[in-house]
């Protein structure tokens, strides 16, 4: 374990698990639907994506997009594209990929982006979840782990843009970042 860790809270194996149940369940939600393009916001998402399509058994395709919030540290729903997607999105069955629903800001202002621009549906899948935090009305389809409300790094999510690598999502010492 990383030495600035405090413990872990999700291992390999419990996310690559998941993972596995939650690529079944889109593959049985999709069957009769034309196959979802997975939209992934960078950078987080990276390697929740990279797992999650390896159960995905449906024709599906996947872009990036990156966005920033106006404001602060907390983000607060104004959003700036830094990198917008590489096709029109008419008629899309779109599920957007995230690493944690937080206040649910971020998440709200791109789904009405993408409905605005024409997307048929616009479902969310994030692989961790703090319910406690929302400040918007935000539900994600699929969810791969409710947490408490701590700070937390790994698989994706970083402290001043380390800790990505991590393999597991762990708490992160509170020396860290205080
Ligand atoms: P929100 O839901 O709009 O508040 O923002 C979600 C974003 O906040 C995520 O994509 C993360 O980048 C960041 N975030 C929220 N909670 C954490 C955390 O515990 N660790 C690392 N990043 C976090």
């Amino acid at each position: 374990m990383h030495q600035n860790v405090e413990k872990i809270l999700v291992s390999e194996e419990e996310i690559i698990q998941r993972c596995r149940e939650m690529g079944q369940k889109i593959n049985r939600d999709y069957a009769q639907k034309e196959p979802p393009l997975l939209v992934a916001l960078l950078k987080g998402s990276v390697p929740f994506l990279a797992e999650l399509i390896k159960h995905i058994d449906l024709d599906i395709e996947f872009d990036f997009m990156d966005v920033s919030s106006y404001a602060g540290t907390e983000s607060t729903g104004e959003i700036k594209v830094i990198k917008d997607l590489d096709r029109p999105i008419k008629g899309a069955e779109i599920l957007i990929v995230e690493d944690i629903v937080d206040t649910g800001r971020t998440l709200k202002t791109v789904r009405e982006l993408l409905l605005s621009k024409g997307a048929s549906s616009v479902k969310v899948i994030t692989l961790l979840d703090k319910p406690d935090r929302r400040v918007v009305e935000l539900e994600a389809e699929y969810v791969g782990f409710t947490i408490p409300n701590e700070f937390v790094v790994g698989y994706g999510l970083d402290f001043n843009q380390k800790y990505r690598n991590l393999p597991y999502i762990g708490v992160l010492k509170e020396e860290c970042y205080k």
